[in-house]
């Protein structure tokens, strides 16, 4: 295996500047800004806020209103702040807690959780490597596994320390998953679709799988110049966020990065391709990225809801598509629309690099 640096050991080398592979094509960095400033700006567009105590109220015109709030926030952003999602916050404490423990050991104890990504083991401690010409490296160290369902879990791979980081982690991916079925039962109703639909589309219980992507962003000596995530949209059906109140998530809004407010209890919540592909565009998987700062060190804790790699084709439900509305996407594998989406990337950097001859 290769060692592989780490971004938390460079940080701590005390650099004034970061290295070349850091930094950030100059198209990119117009819009890098500071993330506390923009974190006060009251003017603009905000990331939704979708109070959910009502999604399963037993009165129908307030269950339906709740519906039409979640609705609308997916098809405009597909992206929202969730509040009285149902999680107590004691518990999504602890997982905060546990995670924030262990990226608090020496690089060296994490080092044994390391992953190899070059032999297929993606669960692990990890940094991402340069996979394309240039080298182009992201400001963070992250931990992967998969939490649901227990099952196809292999705790082998879990941190051992905090002592709670198994039990509490387990227990919030329990709370995620009747968290996903709601969310997944109201947008088939606002979709005119079964109540069951989209959840059977993406795999239903025993498919669909969670995936938990633990994101530690170092302090960065020159945050105007790197990204600790750079722009994507999620693969995912769902993503939920809880993040450690330092801001760094920003979306690409109506032509404009806007940064996310930090909502305190709070979870974020992403619309992913597969339900953007599934309604046929009408919700959105929205453009993000992850800003550092000079500061504080972010953590956050993404949840990525998948469909199984290749037993589901997704295309657009027949109910979604229309002589008006034509299939937007081609029927993929969750697979296939990942290596899409790769090779789609590849070209646009060969673009980049014959542009860059000239
Ligand atoms: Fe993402």
């Amino acid at each position: 295996m290769v060692a592989v640096e780490r971004v938390e050991s460079l940080a701590k080398s005390g650099i004034s500047s970061i290295p070349r592979e850091y930094i950030r094509p100059k198209e990119e960095l117009e819009s890098i800004n500071d993330v506390f400033q923009e974190e006060k700006k009251e003017d603009g567009p905000q990331v939704p806020t979708i109070d959910l105590q009502d999604i399963e109220s037993e009165d129908e015109t307030i269950r339906e209103k709740c519906i039409e709030e979640l609705k609308k926030a997916a098809m405009d952003w597909g992206v929202m702040h969730l509040i009285n999602h149902g999680i107590p916050v004691e518990l999504m404490e602890r997982v905060k807690k546990s995670g924030e423990e262990f990226f608090g050991l020496p690089v060296e104890e994490k080092e044994k959780y390391a992953n190899d990504q070059a032999s297929g083991k993606i669960q692990g401690y990890g940094s991402k490597l340069a996979n394309n010409a240039s080298g182009q490296l992201e400001w963070e160290d992250y931990f992967f596994h998969l939490v649901y369902p227990e099952d196809k879990r292999d705790l082998s791979l879990w941190p051992k320390t905090p002592t709670d980081y198994i039990e509490a982690t387990s227990e919030y991916a329990k709370c995620l998953r009747l968290l996903a079925t709601k969310v997944f039962k109201a947008l088939s109703i606002a979709l005119g679709l079964e109540p069951d639909r989209l959840e059977k589309e993406v795999g239903g219980l025993e498919e669909l799988l969670l995936q938990m992507k633990i994101n530690y962003y170092p302090k960065c000596p020159q945050p105007e110049l790197a990204l600790g995530v750079e722009a994507h949209t999620d693969v995912s059906a769902l993503t939920f966020i809880l993040h450690n109140m330092v801001p760094g998530l920003q979306l690409f809004y109506e032509g404009k990065w806007i940064i996310a407010k930090c909502v305190p209890d709070s979870i974020v919540m992403h619309i992913g391709d597969t339900l953007e592909i599934l309604s046929n565009g009408r919700f959105k998987s929205i453009l993000h990225r992850g800003l550092v700062n000079k500061e504080k060190v972010r953590i956050s804790w993404a949840v990525f809801c998948e469909p199984p790699k290749d037993k589901i084709v997704l295309k657009p439900l027949p109910e979604m598509v229309s002589v008006e509305s034509p299939a937007k996407f081609p029927p993929r594998t969750f697979a296939q629309h990942i290596e899409h989406k790769l090779f789609r990337n590849k070209q646009e950097e060969l673009v980049t690099e014959k542009k860059d001859e000239v």
